[in-house]
């Protein structure tokens, strides 16, 4: 019956292969913000946008942390916050190491979406479906990429600064889930988020390949 909760394990279980069949029907070109060694300003201009998804992370999030009210979930959400604002600090100082400024990047309307979609959910499943357990878990597949499309030392900063942490907050997503998603409406609620939310992503990531494509960057 439609309105019967199912296991917690088997709900994570299909909306995670759920998510797992998206992204592998996801074009290759969206699979991607750096579909190739990037160098000067097409590098300047990618970390940049990458402390602005670090720096408005860490804002949503901390206001997530107001909405949780299970203790270990919400401590491990305050250390995500900490977390993001770290890699926030990284990429901002690497910009600035490669002759760039953070202050003049402009949000793309798409990746401000994005964020205000997380901001505006009622319930805390919603956010932790749509963010952690979604779109970052494409995260984790999508930083591996860094590692070979930079400078050394920016991919020095991903590897020691930033790559360690997001198993860790993928893993939020999981724990959150599970604790919070036993009946049939949370369920749903989460699914449906995680389904905004990586068409959302999905959006965004063409939108700024579009605008670097636009600038010559790409
Ligand atoms: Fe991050
Ligand atoms: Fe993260």
């Amino acid at each position: 019956m439609a309105t019967t909760a199912v296991d917690v394990e088997s709900f994570l279980r299909d909306l995670a292969a759920d998510n797992e069949s998206f992204y592998n029907d996801t074009p290759p070109e969206l699979k991607t913000y750096w579909p190739h060694r990037l160098v000067g300003e097409a590098a300047i201009e990618a970390i940049k946008t990458r402390w602005f998804n670090e720096y408005i992370g860490a804002i949503v999030l901390s206001r997530l942390v107001e909405k949780v009210d299970h203790p270990r979930l919400k401590m491990m959400i305050a250390r995500q916050v900490g977390d993001e604002a770290k890699h926030a600090q990284v990429c901002e100082r690497r910009v600035r190491q490669m002759g760039g400024r953070v202050e003049d990047y402009e949000p793309l309307p798409e990746q401000l979406r994005m964020y205000e979609a997380l901001d505006d959910f009622e319930h805390p499943e919603e956010f932790l479906a749509g963010m952690q357990f979604t779109t970052e878990h494409e995260g984790v597949k999508r930083n591996e990429q860094a590692l070979d499309r930079f400078d050394a030392q920016t991919r020095q900063m991903f590897s020691a600064a930033i790559n360690p942490d997001e198993p860790f907050h993928v893993q939020i997503g999981w724990t959150g889930l599970r604790l919070l998603c036993h009946d049939h409406e949370s369920q749903e609620r989460a699914r449906a988020a995680c389904h905004q939310q990586r068409e959302l992503h999905r959006e965004w990531t063409g939108a700024y390949r579009e605008r670097m494509k636009a600038r010559g960057l790409l």
